[in-house]
Order: structure tokens, then sequence, then C-alpha cells
């Protein structure tokens, strides 16, 4: 098949390095390849749009300011999976035949689709369906993938957290305070982890390892016995109570719309202050962790997974995903790498290495 023209489209939550992948994209196929490069807007919601909303890329997207660049310039969508479209009369119906016809509109010889497993698993039921050459590409702050040592997004969250307990210290260590934080991860704890070593956390509270208040006050009370003053916590969202509920919140739809995790640091915040007398504070940091600046990590994994995909659809290669192996991007079948969710290991090198400089789980 000679290729002439591909299509790209960033699909699930945005994270930063988003726009280094459709950069590496564009410079790799325009400039090496000679093929026309179309963005396709808010995911899938752009094939579904009539007319098809997307764009033909041009050289604009080449400048270094793209590196720079949080967000992702195609815009993404996080809801209204397409086979199994919530309608506004509370019907949910199968819309994948007109995602199928947006993208045969637009006469694309190949798809490239930046997204993390839910993402990559849609697209490639309507690879299948629509007879689509699909090349995938890993982002998610959460870093839950484990066909990829890291996904786009993952290293860029891992700083804003650790700056954000860099930052927490001295005013937890002027007042006297524990200061909670909570991070994202969604079902894994692999940010709060990095984080909270990186950043000299005392206690990191993550949902692969269950805790207990009476560990957690045994070791503030250690750290008060050697004369500190302060402690710094870093929880997962998806940490639950010390009775096993999740805390979610509600975001829209009159208590009927989108949940997501949030608010266990204001348990755990609460619960420590009620239990000890600690004077506690707690930071929710949010999106703040999605959005910002992309760390060079995130900026040279992305180029390097935009090259990748672009080599793998002159090959032919499809039904692939692009992945970070051993200091090499190597590519994987899509199926095994949405099968492979990699949650912390307990037994890990990086909870070692925690426990190791000290910081206590609470278990
Ligand atoms: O999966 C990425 C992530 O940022 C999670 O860490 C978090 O739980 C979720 O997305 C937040 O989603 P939303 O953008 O819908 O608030």
């Amino acid at each position: 098949m000679a290729v002439k023209r591909i299509g790209i489209l960033t699909s699930g939550g945005d994270c930063a390095g988003l726009n280094a992948v459709i950069r590496g994209v564009y410079a790799h196929a325009k400039g090496h390849f000679g093929w026309d490069v179309v963005g396709i807007h808010n995911g899938t919601a752009g094939l579904l749009a009539r007319p098809v909303e997307a764009t033909e890329l041009d050289d604009r997207v080449l400048g270094s300011d793209m590196l720079r660049q949080g967000g992702t310039i195609l815009g993404t969508t996080n809801k209204g999976d397409p086979f199994d479209f919530p309608m506004d009369d509370g019907r949910r119906i199968d819309r994948s035949a007109e995602v199928i016809d947006g993208y045969r509109d637009l006469k694309l010889d190949a798809l490239i689709g930046i997204g993390g497993d839910g993402s990559m698993a849609i697209l490639r039921r309507l690879a299948q369906q629509g007879g689509i050459n699909l090349v995938t590409v890993p982002k998610t702050i959460d870093n839950d993938l484990g066909a990829t040592e890291v996904s786009i997004g993952f290293e860029t969250a891992v700083q804003t957290a650790t700056e954000a307990l860099d930052h927490l210290q001295p005013t937890a260590a002027s007042h006297s305070r524990v200061m909670v934080l909570e991070v994202m991860g969604r079902d894994a704890g692999h940010i709060a982890l990095s984080a909270g070593i990186a950043g000299g956390a005392d206690i990191i509270l993550i949902p692969e390892i269950p805790y207990r208040f009476a560990a957690i006050e045994q070791k503030l009370a250690a750290l008060r016995k050697r004369g500190r003053n302060f402690a710094l916590i870093i929880v997962a969202e998806a940490v639950r109570t010390e009775d096993g509920q999740s805390i979610t919140a509600v975001h829209s739809g009159g208590g009927k719309g989108v949940k997501t995790y949030g608010g266990i640091g204001h348990y755990i915040g609460e619960e420590i202050a009620q239990r000890s007398g600690a004077e506690t504070r707690v930071t929710v940091l949010g999106h703040v962790q999605r959005g910002g600046t992309p760390e060079p990590k995130d900026r040279l994994l992305g180029s390097a997974f935009g090259v990748h995909a672009v080599d793998l659809i002159a090959a032919g290669k499809f039904d692939r995903m692009v992945a970070w192996r051993e200091r090499e991007v190597v590519d994987v079948p899509i199926e095994s790498a949405i099968e492979g969710y990699q949650a912390v290991d307990p037994k890990g090198t990086l909870v070692k290495t925690a426990r190791g400089v000290g910081i206590s789980f609470g278990d």
C-alpha cells in the first residue's frame, strides 16, 4: 500500500508531551516521507461531527514551541465511547459506524491514535470494524500500562508533584504542621510513589499497600521523638478509607454525571488531626499535574514515539503500540498492551527504596 495521507488524534485525558508526539509525527511523515498529516479534533468526537472536524497540519507544528506547550493542540475527549454513546435523552447507542464513516471521509491511509488503555481499546475496536490501519502511542500520567516502561505525561506529573512537596516542606516546618498532598494516578500509586521518594515524603499512601492509622500515628510519633516538627504525607487519589470505602467526586449532571476519585486527602488529614491532635493541612494537586510545561523526558519520549509510529506505518506494521523499553523505542501488539495493566509492585525496587530511606507506607 502506498501511503499518502495519515491522520492523528489525541484521546482520553490530556497530559504534557502530546504536542511533542504530534510534532514528531508531522516532522517525520511530511519531512521524510512526504505524506500529508491530518489532525483530527477532540478524539473520536471529531470523527462523529458533521462535517468531520479535522485540519491538515502544516509546517507551523514544526516550531520548537510545540515541545514546550502543554495540553494538545488537537483537543481531546475522555467521554463519549462511540460504542456506548450517551445521548441527550438518556439513551446509550452504538455510533461506531458514524465514526468509521467520518474516518473514511478524510481519505486516510492510516491513523495514529495517542491515548491510554481505554482509548486504545476503543480505537482498536473501530480499526477492526472499519479496516483502519491503526498505530497507537501510549499516554497517561498514571503510568499504568505494563507494556511500556513509561507513558507520555508521567514524568511531568511526577515533577509537578515533587515540586509541590518542595513547596510544602518549608511552610510545614514554619508552622509545625502535617501536610497531606493528594495526587492523581487513577487506580495506581505510581505518581505518589515516585514523587514521594523524590520529594522527601515521610509517609506514602498508595492503593496497592493497605494502611492503618495506628501505623501512621506511630511514624508521626517517631518523627516527633527525633525532633522533627513537621511531616509530609503524599496520598494517591485511589487510596480508600481505612474501612475500604473509595472516595469520589461528581463533576456534572446533577449527581448522575462524571465521577472521578477525589477527596481522600481530606479524609486522611482530618483523621490524623482528630486522632493525634497534630495540626494538618491538605493540598489536592488535581489537574495541575496534567497541564504545564512538559519535562524534557516527555519531550524526548514524545519525539521518539512520534517518529517510530510513522516508521511503523511506512513498514506496513499495524495494530501496534509504540513503547519504551531498556533505553529503546520498540513496538508491541495493541491487544497485549491494553491487557498488561501495571499497578505498583509492593515488592518492587521503588517500594524497597522508599522503605530503605525510612519512608512509611502506613502498613
Ligand atoms: O487518567 C488520568 C487522570 O488524570 C487520572 O489520574 C484522574 O483520576 C483522571 O484522569 C481525571 O479525569 P478528568 O480529567 O475527567 O477529571
